[in-house]
């Protein structure tokens, strides 16, 4: 089961909800692979990989494709295992940025998918971290991806994209991946006293859009966890929001 978590806009929760998802569903003892496609390597340093220059990334897997890596690799060589029993990482490196426009103008975008099939094999649940963008990287990813999830921080301006970003993706999976279907919204950074998100929320639903029960609370073990550099199922087994994506989990896996 590939699944996508996607939002074109920054700071929504992409990485945090990918990693801790994914390093629930390691602990649950499914072997897990989180593959980071943002250029920042947000979630590949969350969950503890180290790059240096002998470590294999998913740009690397991409320059193979085009042809720019001397050695031949299967796909297994760029997976890094972490610290945690079952979790593994596609980890990113900054050259995804510069690799993007030879990638796209060769029309790779599919070859993503072909390369997570073969890792399934070995994979029981793979997880995709994407961009803040609509880009080669979060188009490859939506097509590779069996499910997406939508992050949404009860903003504004988040609410108004909404619309345009499934637009996006429904010309994505009309055109290039029929089977993807819309797991559900996550509602992150949740807070239950405030009177902008239930109004935002009550939006979402009158526009039909399915919402995942489990709301993520704002909490600043969140940050803490990114810089102990260990997601929340492993730091911290007992915290509310660690709860909330146990919760979470079980609604994904349900679906
Ligand atoms: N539920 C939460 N509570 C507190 N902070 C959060 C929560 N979710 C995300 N954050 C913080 O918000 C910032 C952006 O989150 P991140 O997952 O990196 O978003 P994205 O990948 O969409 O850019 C990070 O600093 C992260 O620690
Ligand atoms: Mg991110």
């Amino acid at each position: 089961m590939k699944r996508v978590v996607f939002n074109q806009k920054g700071g929504v929760g992409k990485s945090t909800i990918s990693t801790n998802l994914a390093a629930e569903s390691a602990l649950r003892g499914y072997k897990t692979l989180l593959v980071d496609l943002d250029a920042q390597g947000n979630s590949t340093h969350y969950a503890g990989i180290d790059i240096n220059e002998d470590t294999l990334t998913v740009a690397d897997m991409f320059k193979q494709i085009v042809g720019w890596f001397s050695k031949p690799q299967p796909p297994t060589a760029f997976v890094q295992q972490t610290a945690f029993e079952n979790l593994y990482v596609l980890p990113a490196d900054p050259t995804l940025a510069t690799i993007e426009r030879e990638l796209e103008s060769r029309y790779k975008m599919f070859k993503l998918r072909e390369t997570l099939e073969a890792l399934s094999e070995e994979f029981e649940r793979i997880y995709i971290d994407t961009p803040p963008n609509f880009n080669f990287y979060s188009k490859a990813a939506l097509i590779a991806a069996d499910e997406f999830l939508v992050p949404f921080d009860c903003d504004h301006f988040s609410a108004q994209a909404i619309e345009r970003l499934l637009e996006n993706v429904m010309e994505i999976k009309e055109d290039h991946n029929q089977d993807l279907t819309l797991s559900g919204v996550v509602i992150n950074q949740y807070n239950a006293q405030a009177k902008l998100p239930s109004t935002l929320i009550g939006e979402l639903q009158e526009k039909g859009l399915p919402l995942f029960e489990t709301r993520l609370s704002s909490s600043v073990k969140v940050k803490e966890s990114h810089s102990h550099r260990t997601p929340l199922p492993f730091l911290m087994p007992s915290h509310k929001v660690t709860k909330q994506i146990a919760a979470l989990l079980d609604e994904v896996e349900q679906r």
